[in-house]
């Protein structure tokens, strides 16, 4: 048998020595509610993973500032290095959403009637990540593109060499779809646990979020993809011929 009261006391009250004392582990506990206060055993969890995607957030923003400083120096295998930091944590985010799929839809009630109208649209976290892919663009080009008089299409088509300006690029696409991956899969998160076509603690309808879903943070590395395919595609037209001489009718395999 687990003595509660016991167990509660000394999650509140760590046993403080150096390793403790260095991540500053007793700050780090009182971030959450007095487990006494909580409304459900549940608003703990609720509590803890929105804070620790808070923290995920500090690190890719102060990630890609330093990102910007290397791209700007030059210093592509670290930019390489430190986007693919920034991807992993992408996907820890997303993945950790899950938890709170472990939470049924009546405790979040409970929760829910204690947040105001306080939204994870306010979160500080997202709203400085929302402004820096614009400026961050605006280093690749000037590093990248500017500097050697090249445009996209000539990086992944008509003068593609694999570089590192086609890598840099790459990972940059890589982060603008884990960041959309991880809004798709905040969306179900929203279905599963209040429920599709519900109105958000503001009295938006939750559809809002499709819009942002859609966005993309480098339109022109997406392009170029659409633009490629026509070029490449206007040796045959609209549609193609089938190359094994059987109709095509019917399978509608279009790649
Ligand atoms: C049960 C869990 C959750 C529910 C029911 C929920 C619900 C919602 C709703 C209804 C909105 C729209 C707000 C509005 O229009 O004002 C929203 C936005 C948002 N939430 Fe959550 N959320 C949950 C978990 C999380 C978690 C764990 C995070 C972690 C970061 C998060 C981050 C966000 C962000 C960043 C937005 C703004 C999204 C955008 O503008 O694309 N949410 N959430």
């Amino acid at each position: 048998m687990l003595d509660k009261d016991n167990i509660h006391r000394r999650i509140e009250t760590p046993d403080m020595k150096d390793y403790g004392v260095y991540l500053a582990v007793d700050r780090l506990l009182e971030c959450q509610k007095p487990l006494a206060d909580l409304c459900t055993p549940d608003e703990l969890q609720f509590q803890i993973v929105h804070q620790v995607e808070e923290l995920w957030m500090k690190l890719i923003a102060f990630t890609l500032t330093e990102i910007d400083g290397h791209m700007a120096a030059g210093e592509t295998m670290r930019v390489l290095s430190l986007f693919d930091r920034v991807n992993r944590i992408m996907r820890l985010m997303t993945d950790q959403l899950s938890l709170l799929e472990t939470m049924s839809p009546f405790d979040y009630q409970s929760i829910r009637l204690l947040l105001g109208n306080g939204s994870g649209q306010e979160s500080p976290g997202f709203q400085l990540l929302l402004t820096l892919p614009q400026p961050l663009w605006a280093r690749y080009k000037a590093a990248y593109l500017d500097v050697a008089g090249r445009s996209v299409a000539d990086v992944y088509d008509t003068g593609y060499r694999h570089d590192e300006a086609y890598m840099v690029a790459e990972a940059m696409v890589e982060y603008d779809e884990q960041f959309q991956l991880f809004r798709a899969h905040h969306i179900q998160l929203i279905h599963r646990s209040i429920g599709m076509g519900s109105k958000s603690l503001k009295g938006r309808p939750v559809e809002l979020l499709d819009a942002g879903m859609r966005h993309r943070f480098f339109p022109e590395l997406w392009d170029v993809r659409a633009a490629m395919t026509d070029r490449w595609g206007a040796q045959y037209g609209v549609k193609r011929d089938s190359i094994s001489g059987a109709s095509a009718a019917g399978h509608g395999s279009g790649l």
